[in-house]
């Protein structure tokens, strides 16, 4: 797997060099369910849920800072200054990231020199949005933007301890991978798409986690992607979460998807000796050389 910095710094925007949008019409609109009567603008911080007429999209953070009204309520008009303010009050995040998150999200409003981009815009499959998320649907099969309880149900399956490290995360993603990979005929994961997923898996430990232990809690991980909604009394990280700690918390996500353990410490099965070596044509089954 390939990790570049550029890219893997980005939440989930490496792919600006993949695939050239261009105006596949109408993305989809999410319409989120709201309660009768709730209302559709809020102030920042307070939550509110999506109502008819608000934009929403693929991505859990952008939809909840939406939601919290830190950006537009109605999920239009993001412009950079507006991420950078949403992404610094809701969820302490340096300017200098949020502004480059943005930079490399802006392509995706096919309008030249576009100012602003909107939450539904995030829909369109293989440009920014990806089959094998954790949390939602391929597009082959449905709707690819309003969460999924089932396709999140079996992500969850692998996040086997209440306090989380990168590896739940990472044997989650890869699972979906793989489901994908057999059951969707027009599967597609590119290394672009690969950087942007780490991204996202490195996400919730940059936002609720210890950044320095790389632990999060799983209630809180759970929680904020079913509801799209910032755990109560929710409190930012102390300090700015900057491009460097996204690097670190990348390649910790990355490292956790290999498939391969190490050698070192692992009891022999009875008769054989210590560090025996398999046969390198895989047609030595039980052979020692
Ligand atoms: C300008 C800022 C951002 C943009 C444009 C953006 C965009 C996206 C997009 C298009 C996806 C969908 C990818 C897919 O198909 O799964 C996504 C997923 C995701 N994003 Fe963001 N994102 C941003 C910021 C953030 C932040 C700050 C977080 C912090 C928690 C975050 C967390 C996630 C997670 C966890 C997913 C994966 C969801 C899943 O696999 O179901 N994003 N984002
Ligand atoms: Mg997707």
């Amino acid at each position: 797997m390939k990790f570049t910095t550029t890219l893997s710094v980005t939440m989930a925007i490496a792919v600006a060099s993949a695939t050239p949008f261009r105006g596949a019409g109408r993305p989809f609109v999410s319409k989120a369910a709201a309660p009768p009567g709730a209302p559709v603008t809020t102030k920042a911080g307070e939550f509110s849920p999506a109502g008819p007429d608000d934009f929403r999209g693929p991505c859990p953070m952008m939809n909840t800072l939406a939601n919290h009204g830190f950006l537009p309520h109605n999920g239009r008009n993001i412009t950079r200054e507006t991420a950078i303010r949403a992404l610094g009050q809701g969820i302490n995040f340096d300017p200098a990231l949020a502004g480059l998150m943005w930079d490399q999200a802006i392509f995706i409003n096919p309008e030249p020199n576009a100012t602003f981009f909107t939450l539904d815009m995030l829909n369109v499959h293989n440009v920014l949005e990806h089959d094998a998320s954790l949390s939602r649907q391929d597009a082959k099969f449905g709707n690819n933007h309003v969460f999924d309880p089932m396709i999140f149900a079996q992500s969850a399956m692998y996040f086997t301890d209440k306090v989380m490290t990168p590896a739940h995360i990472a044997n989650a993603k890869v699972q979906r991978q793989l489901t994908s990979k057999a059951t969707n005929p027009e599967y597609r994961f590119t290394d672009s798409i690969e950087n942007f997923s780490l991204g996202e898996i490195a996400a919730p430990f940059l936002v609720f986690g210890d950044i320095k232990a790389r632990t999060v809690d799983r209630d809180t991980v759970i929680s904020f992607i079913t509801n799209e909604k910032l755990p109560d009394g929710f409190k930012p990280q102390a300090t700015p979460v900057t491009l460097q700690q996204v690097g670190d918390m990348v390649v910790a996500c990355k490292n956790a998807t290999n498939l391969f353990t190490k050698d070192a410490g692992a009891a022999p099965a009875p008769g054989f000796p210590a560090n025996h070596k398999r046969s390198v044509t895989g047609f030595g089954h039980g052979m020692v050389f």
